[in-house]
C-alpha cells in the first residue's frame, strides 16, 4: 500500500541507497574497479548524472571506441587526453582492459562540475588518471604533446576544424560525433559518416565507421591530422 506521508525527497533518497548497494554488490561480484568506482560516484555525488553518462548507448559508443582504438593504434600510450570528457567513463574502460598499457590519462572539459566526478570514478586509477577543467580551444597542444587525442564530443563543439588545426601535424586523434540533432545540448551535430570526414579532413584516416543506436547514429574517425 502507498504510504501517503512519503515525500519525493524520500523517494529520491532510497533510490540511492539502492543504487549504492546494487553498484556495490555488481563490483564485488565482477572485481570491476569501474562499477566500484560508479559506486562511489553514487554514493558521493548524488546531483551527478551518471545514469545518463554509464546509460548502455554511451557505454556501447565507449566500447567501440575502445576496441576500434586497439585495433587502428594498438595499445600502448604514454599519455591520452579525452576532451570533453564528462564523468571520466572513457578512461574508466581503458584503464580496466587489460589490452591498453597506458602511462596516464587526462580528462579535460570546460565544465567545473564534472572534474570531481571523473577523479572519484577514476580513484583506483591513481596518479594514472587526472581530471582537468579547461576549454580545448585553449590547450597548448604543441607544448603538452599528448601522443593521443580523443573527442568524442564533437557534436558539443562549435567549430570541429578549427579545434584540429591547433593541433600539431601528425598528432594521433579519434573523433566521435553523431545524427542526434534533436538534443538542445548538440550544436554541431553531422547528417552522416561522410559529413562527419568531410569535416574532420584528416591527414590520415585508420578506420572510419557508423554506429546505428535506437534514436541516433555514431559515427567515429580515427587517424592522424
Ligand atoms: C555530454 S558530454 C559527452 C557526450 C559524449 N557523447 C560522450 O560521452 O563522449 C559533452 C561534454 O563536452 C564538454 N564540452 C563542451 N564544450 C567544450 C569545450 N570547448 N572544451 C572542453 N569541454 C567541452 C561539456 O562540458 C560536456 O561535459
Amino acid at each position: 500500500m502507498m504510504d501517503a506521508t512519503r515525500t519525493d525527497d524520500d523517494a529520491s533518497v532510497d533510490w540511492h541507497e539502492h543504487a549504492y548497494d546494487l553498484a556495490r554488490g555488481i563490483a564485488a561480484y565482477t572485481a570491476s574497479p569501474l562499477v566500484e568506482g560508479l559506486a562511489r560516484v553514487v554514493a558521493r555525488h548524488p546531483e551527478a548524472e551518471i545514469a545518463n553518462a554509464f546509460n548502455h548507448k554511451q557505454v556501447a559508443c565507449k566500447m567501440w571506441a575502445r576496441d576500434r582504438l586497439f585495433e587502428s593504434c594498438g595499445g600502448r600510450f604514454g599519455r591520452i587526453w579525452v576532451l570533453g570528457g564528462w564523468y571520466g567513463v572513457l578512461p574508466a574502460m581503458l584503464f580496466e582492459d587489460g589490452r591498453f598499457d597506458i602511462g596516464m590519462i587526462e580528462s579535460i572539459d570546460i565544465d567545473p562540475h564534472v572534474a570531481e566526478i571523473a577523479e572519484t570514478l577514476n580513484r583506483t586509477a591513481g596518479e594514472r588518471f587526472r581530471a582537468r577543467t579547461s576549454d580545448m580551444y585553449t590547450l597548448d597542444y604543441a607544448a603538452e604533446r599528448p601522443d593521443m587525442v580523443i573527442n568524442s564530443s564533437c557534436e558539443h563543439i562549435v567549430d570541429v576544424r578549427g579545434w584540429l588545426d591547433m593541433l600539431p601535424e601528425g598528432t594521433l586523434v579519434l573523433l566521435q560525433s553523431n545524427d542526434y540533432f534533436s538534443e538542445p545540448t548538440h550544436i554541431n551535430c553531422v547528417a552522416s559518416l561522410e559529413a562527419f570526414e568531410a569535416m574532420a579532413a584528416l591527414r590520415e584516416v585508420r578506420f572510419s565507421g557508423a554506429l546505428p543506436t535506437k534514436n541516433y547514429t555514431r559515427f567515429m574517425l580515427i587517424g592522424s591530422v
